[in-house]
């Protein structure tokens, strides 16, 4: 397994990093930057794919934690239609789940540490699902989250669609540098302002701070990004930026844009036409309450290699999604306030667990309407089920989409449409991990009708 694990370390850094001869930019680095490491398939069936993934503290660090030794932790992939299995070895002092962000599973498999017990130190647990859906999704732990995400605890779970075009694959995930992070439990009280501009300075890019990628001119590269952090928006930036999926899977219609925005626990899926100008990926200045002045921080440099232009784009694109009406009804509304300085975090007046389940009956579409009653934005994420965000204050939103995390702007409405298509108690929840924490969270409660 150990061997197996190495191979897929040079494998990936040789995918990404272009020339070995060429220096990166920035001579500090001396591995070549690439995407994390891919977690090695212990099944040898084409169909199966299974990883094992040891929770444990990196080198002999007390604060910083990673899986198989690495933060992030190894890339899971697999395709659609796979039998994955992912074991949980937790050799942490405490307990911990590995919950599949965004993936549809059955409850049992969630991670949430509600539907299984959380794994025991020492203990083991295998996750297991049939990926259903392509897209670009990630682990990380349910319990303890603020603490352990921040210590290091993330990884990517990419599923592939064998129909999508080819290209180059990176896998960029974002995280805040562990222990320069905020000190969470009762307090996402603090001044969200301040937070943010320190915490603006301090992003990681793969475990690594501003690295320089080496990448191939003349080739196309489909990025999937991350955002890891605990609670600290993103909104990413470079020349030409062109996006082609997000949350779930690749968009009906891939759309420019001037920058991606990524709330904690969100994902986007980018097309980079690598030519011969090197370029800066950057994060804009941001904040919980949205976005605020300030410079520009650079998070990435892309360093091609060779002189060949940029290639054209690629055909990328789902097929369309079915209109949804925007005078359809309601089903449910939950309303989210709180999140300021002394405000307390609750959904329906509710506070984490003592919530009144939202009844959901198998197979029946039910719109929930999202009102952020707060100055604060609450990056809303539902366990399990994929939804449609169909309506922004009352029009349609800007693109089309099946996501699993939505920034819920201060003030502002969401409605999404939800098919409960898997019987549980799903969590629904703010992913500002130190807001789920203060009882921002609730249930959607699956059941046959
Ligand atoms: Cu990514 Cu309930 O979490
Ligand atoms: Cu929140």
């Amino acid at each position: 397994m150990r061997r197996a694990w190495a191979l897929g370390v040079v494998v990936a850094a040789v995918a990404c990093a272009g020339g070995e001869l060429d220096r990166p930019r920035d001579a500090v680095v001396t591995t070549p930057f690439g995407s994390p490491p891919l977690a090695a398939d212990l099944d040898p069936r084409a169909d199966h794919v299974a990883v094992s993934l040891r929770a444990a503290p990196l080198g002999g660090s007390t604060t910083r934690l990673g899986y198989s030794g690495a933060s992030p932790g190894p890339t899971v992939r697999a395709r659609v239609g796979d039998t994955v299995e992912v074991t949980l070895d937790n050799q942490l002092a405490e307990p911990t789940t590995i919950h599949l962000h965004g993936v549809h599973l059955p409850y049992e498999m969630d991670g949430d540490g509600h539907g299984a017990p959380p794994v025991a130190p020492g203990e083991r647990f295998t996750y297991r699902f049939v990926a259903e859906r392509a897209g670009t999704f990630w682990y990380h732990p349910h319990v303890g989250a603020v603490t352990q995400v921040r210590a290091g605890l993330y990884g990517a779970l990419i599923i592939e669609d064998p129909r999508d075009p080819a290209a180059e694959e990176v896998v960029l995930v974002f995280s805040e540098v562990p222990g320069e992070a905020f000190d969470p439990p009762s307090h996402a009280h603090a001044t969200p302002l301040s937070v943010d501009y320190r915490r603006g300075q301090s992003w990681l890019v793969n475990g690594a701070r501003s690295p320089s990628l080496s990448l191939a001119s003349g080739t196309v590269v489909r990025a999937r990004l991350v955002n890891a952090s605990a609670d600290a928006p993103l909104r990413l930036s470079w020349p030409g930026v062109r996006v082609i999926g997000t949350d779930q899977g690749l968009l009906p219609a891939p759309h420019d844009a001037d920058e991606v925005p990524l709330m904690p626990g969100d994902r986007a899926e980018v097309e980079w036409r690598v030519g011969a100008s090197p370029f800066d990926v950057v994060a804009l200045p941001d904040s919980v309450v949205g976005p605020v002045g300030g410079d520009a921080v650079t998070l990435l440099s892309v360093a091609p290699t060779g002189e060949l232009d940029a290639p054209a784009s690629r055909a990328w694109g789902a097929p369309a999604l079915p209109a949804v009406d925007l005078a359809r009804p309601v089903d449910a509304t939950w309303v989210f306030t709180g999140g300021g300085e002394g405000s307390d975090l609750r959904i329906n007046g509710e506070r984490f667990p003592d919530v009144t389940p939202t009844p959901a009956p198998l197979g029946q579409e039910l719109v929930i309407e999202l009102r952020n009653l707060s100055s604060t934005r609450h990056p809303f994420h539902l366990h399990g089920h994929p939804f449609r965000v169909f309506s922004v204050d009352g029009a349609p939103p800007g693109f089309e989409s099946w996501e699993d995390t939505t920034a819920l702007e201060p003030f502002s409405t969401r409605r999404v449409l939800v098919r409960p298509a898997l019987p549980g108690e799903w969590m629904a929840h703010c992913h500002l991990l130190t807001h789920a924490a203060g009882g921002m969270a609730t249930i959607l409660s699956v059941r046959q009708p």
